[in-house]
């Protein structure tokens, strides 16, 4: 069952056999690695290096293996080393002599790092459908909630009111950047590293623009040590990853804040969040926890690939077989976090009445009451402190700067006039501020028209 048997005269010991396999982990790239050898043996005979017959035999078997695995006849697992030698092994007890020419001028270094390459492709891919799909969910919501008040906040102190449009926006813009990252690792990455054998090419005529083409890769790789040691495409994508889970933990720190009794800004559905064994009241965000919870091990596995590479001398080394279970773990975790992430935000319920009344109590349109005086000849400095001390005077009284009567304003500053209370009422205060980026409704919607565009283009 081994691919290497020849040189050797003892068996290879259980332990060393176990601490060395991939096999029970690298079973999930048998399709880009069926794929790559359909393509090689498609261009070793058209290089005329492998007979069209033999050709014909080992496609016929490699598909025979991909059915069998995907019907469930064919388990995935016993003593062998790795998914190359497992297909390689099965083709060869297939259809005899013919699968022993499978390997033909390629070197499982080479043949790992397509598998690997294609395998990422892939879950770029399914990843970028994921952030498209949770923006969808994000663009719908900003444009129910362009007129849904609520406080912004900076060092968690309310700030200055906006909606909740303007707030879902700010993590349009990151998931939006996160697929830009997304499309640069693919374009980078899309380079066929098939025909670089073990690391210095091979003396077979291969064809290696054609592999490329025919696996839809933009071209080869040019250079055949980088080839077979090149994790970066890898690491990039854990890179995005984890940018992506960053994002999505600071959207479920706030959905957990949102939440909790205090705030009370969000009802979740009762099919996205659960309860308590002993406390009959709760009803916990579990799944916004989870996602931040998870964040730390997506890290991990871009820490951990970061530091295997760090010390390898080229070319290939086996410290790189490394590079997977980690990174499939990360794989799957981020993408059931944005897929569980979208699900919770759309079926969440937004109270706009809480949120309304809690911009309201914040005196977050403290600055628009300065700025009402600006705008009749007060200085800033100046009015800032006159507008401190009516904050002051409202906090004593338990009340809002909107409920503050005519002549505890002019008590404090004569320049006050009956239309103070348009001036700071919390639509006018998001309505002004229409300059781009900002939550003022007009501004929203020339916002709200260019993602609506992207959306359908990218
Ligand atoms: N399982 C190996 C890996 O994941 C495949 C490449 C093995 N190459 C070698 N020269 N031993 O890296």
């Amino acid at each position: 069952m081994k691919l290497w048997g020849g040189r050797f005269t003892a068996n290879t010991d259980q332990a060393v056999q176990d601490f060395n396999e991939s096999l029970s982990f690298d079973r999930r790239l048998y399709k880009q690695d069926i794929a790559g050898s359909i393509a090689h043996v498609t261009m070793l005979a058209k290089q005329k290096i492998l007979s069209e017959e033999d050709r014909d035999a080992i496609i016929a078997g490699l598909n025979g293996i991909k059915d069998d695995i995907e019907n469930g006849t064919l388990a995935i697992e016993g003593d062998y080393e790795d998914i190359h030698s497992f297909v390689e092994s099965n083709l060869t007890e297939r259809i005899g002599e013919a699968g022993k020419r499978l390997h033909t001028g390629r070197s499982r270094n080479d043949q790992v790092a397509l598998d690997m390459k294609m395998y990422v492709r892939d879950e770029i891919l399914e990843t970028d459908e994921l952030l498209k799909h949770l923006l969808e969910v994000l663009l719908k919501l900003m444009e129910e909630h362009t007129e849904t008040y609520m406080p912004g906040f900076t060092h968690l102190q309310k700030a200055q009111p906006t909606t909740l449009a303007h707030h879902l926006g700010a993590y349009f813009e990151m998931f939006k950047r996160d697929r830009g990252r997304l499309h640069d690792v693919y374009e980078r990455l899309n380079y066929c590293p098939l025909g670089s054998g073990a690391l210095a090419g091979t003396t077979y005529p291969l064809d290696r623009n054609y592999t490329a083409r025919l696996l839809g890769f933009y071209g080869a790789t040019l250079n055949s040590m980088d080839s077979v040691s090149d994790r970066d495409y890898l690491i990039e994508y854990l890179d995005a990853l984890s940018i992506i889970m960053m994002h999505l933990s600071r959207f479920s720190e706030e959905v957990i804040l949102w939440n909790s009794n205090e705030y009370r800004f969000v009802e979740l559905d009762d099919a996205y969040s659960t309860g308590s064994s002993i406390m009959p009241q709760k009803k916990n965000p579990d799944i916004a926890e989870l996602v931040r919870g998870k964040t730390g091990r997506v890290y991990g596995a871009l820490m951990s690939l970061l530091t295997t590479m760090k010390g390898l001398p080229l070319a290939y080394d086996k410290d790189m077989q490394e590079d997977k279970e980690l990174s499939f773990d990360a794989i799957d975790t981020t993408k059931d976090c944005l897929k569980l992430f979208a699900d919770m935000l759309d079926t969440m319920k937004f109270r706009k009445d809480v949120m309304e009344a809690s911009a309201k109590r914040g005196f977050t349109n403290a600055t628009d009451a300065a700025d009402y005086l600006v705008n009749r000849g007060v200085p800033f400095r100046d009015a800032h402190g006159i507008v401190g001390q009516l904050v002051l005077k409202c906090i004593k009284q338990g009340i809002a700067l909107d409920d503050l009567p005519l002549d505890a304003y002019k008590e404090i500053c004569p320049v006050f006039e009956a239309d103070i209370y348009a001036a700071v009422s919390l639509k006018t205060c998001v309505e002004k501020r229409v300059t781009m980026g900002a939550p003022g409704s007009e501004a929203m919607q020339v916002v709200i028209a260019r993602y609506k565009n992207y959306l359908e283009n990218v």
